[in-house]
């Protein structure tokens, strides 16, 4: 059992839980994820580190409280356990010194971009942090971000703060930037991914998602997280969880996370109040 040590809404429906897994936390690099289990006989829900600790022996994870089983999570107090967390998984993300990089998260991705920015910034790169979000009241970790990049950028659709706009303003942002932005490296939702990918193609600037498919087993075995990427069979938990975003098969990937969406949704409807 894994003792947790934190669970806490960070932002309306964004939250945050910090659990004792010396065994994931020793090992953990960025960009790798841990597959969570709220109870015995429950879904396995693959998360990205968004932090850990190795001398304390936590992991720390951002997520959508979405659907039953993230509700599930989210329900849980400190002091309770989980049966389930196995990890790390994944490949860690591939961290050279390519200049200056731009970190772009939404939602949860703002909490699992962090890692990957610490990271980028200690290799010796320019990080620019992009986080995007409908408004400034959903932001959060910006003092953790502001503290490992270079240049904090806010984009909100309503303008409450920093750029007004949505990540189809991406293109144009990196347009202002005064220099040649090597690589974008870009976590979220699908759709954030999908479609920062298409701004920055005819900028031609190499970018890097990290995709979230359903998994059970993420080590390869049941085909669930099975991709297209450059008309190429992948699995993401022992392919990716990272490829670049120009050649996803996007359609698919959205095809393939909506499979099971009424059966989220439904429980959800009986046990909540209308
Ligand atoms: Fe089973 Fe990837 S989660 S093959």
């Amino acid at each position: 059992m894994f003792s947790i040590l934190e669970n806490c809404m960070l932002v309306p429906n964004v939250h945050m839980m910090t659990v004792y897994a010396p065994d994931v936390a020793k090992s953990a690099l960025p960009g790798q994820f841990a597959i969570f289990r709220p109870e015995e006989e429950g879904e396995r829900i693959p998360l990205t580190l968004a932090d850990w600790n190795a001398e304390e022996g936590t992991i720390t994870v951002v997520y959508l409280n979405v659907g039953r089983s993230t509700a599930k999570l989210a329900s849980l107090k400190a002091e309770q356990s989980l049966p389930t967390v196995v990890g790390p998984l994944g490949n860690p993300l591939e961290i050279e010194r390519f200049g200056a990089v731009l970190c772009v998260g939404g939602c949860y991705g703002i909490g699992s971009i962090y890692p990957i920015a610490r990271a980028l910034k200690e290799a010796g790169n320019t990080v620019i942090s992009v986080l995007e979000a409908r408004s400034s009241f959903l932001l959060y970790w910006q003092e953790k971000l502001n503290a490992v990049s270079d240049r904090l950028v806010y984009l909100t659709r309503d303008g409450t703060r920093g750029k007004r706009g949505h990540i189809g303003s991406l293109a144009e942002i990196i347009r202002t930037l005064p220099m040649r932005i090597e690589r974008v490296i870009l976590n979220g939702c699908n759709y954030l991914m999908m479609r920062g990918s298409q701004e920055t193609l005819p900028l031609k600037i190499k970018t890097i998602v990290t995709l979230n498919t359903l998994m059970i087993d993420g080590t390869g075995m049941c085909g669930v997280c099975r991709v297209t990427v450059n008309s190429q069979t992948k699995f993401a938990c022992v392919d990716g969880p990272h490829f670049d975003g120009h050649q996803v098969d996007w359609a698919e990937v959205t095809q393939r996370r909506k499979a099971y969406l009424q059966e989220e949704i439904i429980p959800l409807r009986t046990t909540r109040p209308q």
